[in-house]
């Protein structure tokens, strides 16, 4: 069932205090890993099934975040909040949990309290995108007043929201299960978003940043260059390559290996094919490569209900103990230390990415932004950085290529920082201070890292 929490009744009680986080999924392989309980917030909690239909309508601007309570998606939230907007999450928790917003909502809180400043909006319902019934309740709480028809007075002409750009984030993202499950991956990530633009387009909401990823590159990224969009196109296009040549890339995609990297481009098509059909339509997919780090005061991270698979939650888990040992997938690979290379982006920097969209004229249609930081990093940098920063040695070893792995997967940012205005500012070292902080905030608080 759909509920809705409403963080501005939090706003004002006295409950401006940080709360340390708490890390309550510690996903894992073994069984012996602690799993504590979602603590549930007296405050929220008495909000649980408020009827929003019977409310009224909102006549602020909002900013909706759907999987808002998510990795990358609460800290967007989080910067979303800093920089003024009102902001209404959607989220089912399947790989999240509602604390996370809670957290935020703190957050935002002690720093509009130091800033002295009327602080935005946050609000959040928990529901599945797919939902229709469920999300037409939602968007008809935003609505606003329509306009319409000056021949045929009564008539609407079109419908108009409160919420006037929407963040999509909600996806499953795990490869390794996408490709035993395929068809849970096609009915979330890609049927989940036909039908969602289709309630989006009926409310009148036609601005949608897109969570896409690296991975629409495929085998292009076995090139060992910096990837640029044009390599990966919704039509077909002529440039200039890096070596001063003409080029002509058809549009399609090439060598993608897994149902995920699949659901990224098929959606990133519907989406072009959408902004084609229809000018009002202004929809930007960001291209993420590889999102670590967390939050500088420590108190925002990476919280899955599910097993992170990603480098960086491995190296964690095996400098914790509950792995015994990394495995590097290959030492023969075309890069300098013969492992694999990834950009790896600060998941702040990231989440100023969506800002710098939000905030970019929005231009009718459809483009296409890489969010990297532009420079690659082997997995033995990663690891000595983790050991460097946590002053513990991460225990490895050497195994065969995974099939499916490209090489190296760096980006070419160029396109961002000169139509965006954004680009990467943190590096590996302090993404690693951050989760250092982070963990250690965890650990004061009582939850193993
Ligand atoms: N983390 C990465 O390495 C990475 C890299 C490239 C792209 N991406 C993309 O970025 C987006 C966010 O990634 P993340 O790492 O924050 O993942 P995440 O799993 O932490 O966040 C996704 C959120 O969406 C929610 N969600 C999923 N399905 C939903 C549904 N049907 N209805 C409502 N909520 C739903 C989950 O509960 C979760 O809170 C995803 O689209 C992912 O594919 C992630």
């Amino acid at each position: 069932m759909s509920y809705f929490t409403d963080f501005r009744a939090q706003a004002y009680s006295s409950d401006s205090e940080v709360s340390s986080p708490d890390l309550q999924s510690r996903c894992s392989e073994s069984e012996n890993f602690d799993t504590p309980s979602t603590n549930g917030s007296v405050l929220f909690d008495q909000l649980d099934d408020a009827d929003f239909a019977v409310r009224e309508p909102i006549d602020e601007k909002y900013i909706l975040v759907v999987g808002g309570c998510g990795y990358i998606g609460s800290h967007t939230v989080w910067e979303l909040a800093k920089a003024g907007y009102n902001v209404v999450v959607i989220d089912n928790l399947s790989n999240a949990f509602r604390s996370v917003f809670e957290r935020i909502g703190s957050m935002v809180n002690q720093h509009y309290e130091l800033q002295k400043h009327r602080q935005p909006c946050l609000r959040l319902h928990e529901a599945d995108f797919r939902d229709q019934q469920a999300i037409t309740n939602i968007l008809e709480e935003y609505a606003a007043s329509p306009i319409y028809d000056k021949e045929y007075p009564g008539m609407i002409q079109q419908r108009c929201s409160n919420i006037t750009g929407v963040i999509h984030f909600a996806a499953y993202k795990a490869v390794e299960e996408s490709i035993r499950q395929p068809l849970k991956y096609y009915a979330n990530n890609v049927g989940g978003l036909i039908s969602f633009c289709s309630l989006l387009g009926n409310f009148g909401i036609k601005r949608i940043v897109f969570s896409s990823s690296a991975t629409v590159y495929g085998t292009v990224a076995d090139r060992g260059i910096p990837l640029r969009e044009e390599y990966c196109s919704q039509k077909t296009i002529s440039f200039v390559d890096h070596n001063g040549a003409d080029t002509t890339v058809e549009a399609g995609c090439t060598g993608l290996t897994n149902p995920y990297g699949r659901t990224k481009w098929m959606c990133e098509a519907i989406l072009s094919d959408l902004a084609h059909s229809d000018s009002e339509w202004s929809i930007t997919a960001l291209r993420y490569f590889n999102p670590i780090g967390c939050d500088k005061s420590g108190l925002l991270g990476e919280d899955p209900r599910l097993c992170a698979t990603n480098l960086m939650p491995v190296v964690l888990r095996v400098l914790s103990g509950v792995m015994p040992i990394l495995n590097i997938y290959g030492d023969d690979y075309n890069t300098p230390d013969g492992t694999a290379v990834r950009d790896y982006i600060h998941v702040t920097d990231l989440a100023l990415g969506h800002v710098a969209a939000l905030k970019s004229k929005p231009s009718s249609g459809f483009s296409v932004y890489n969010l990297g930081s532009g420079r690659g990093h082997s997995v033995l940098e990663v690891v000595a950085a983790v050991e460097g920063v946590f002053q513990r040695k991460v225990p490895t070893q050497l195994v065969s290529r995974r099939p499916g792995d490209v090489g190296s997967c760096v980006a070419r940012s160029s396109k961002a920082e000169e139509e965006l205005g954004w680009k990467a500012e943190r590096g590996l070292i302090t993404c690693c201070q951050d989760i250092h902080r982070y963990l250690t905030l965890a650990e004061k608080a009582g939850n193993m890292i």
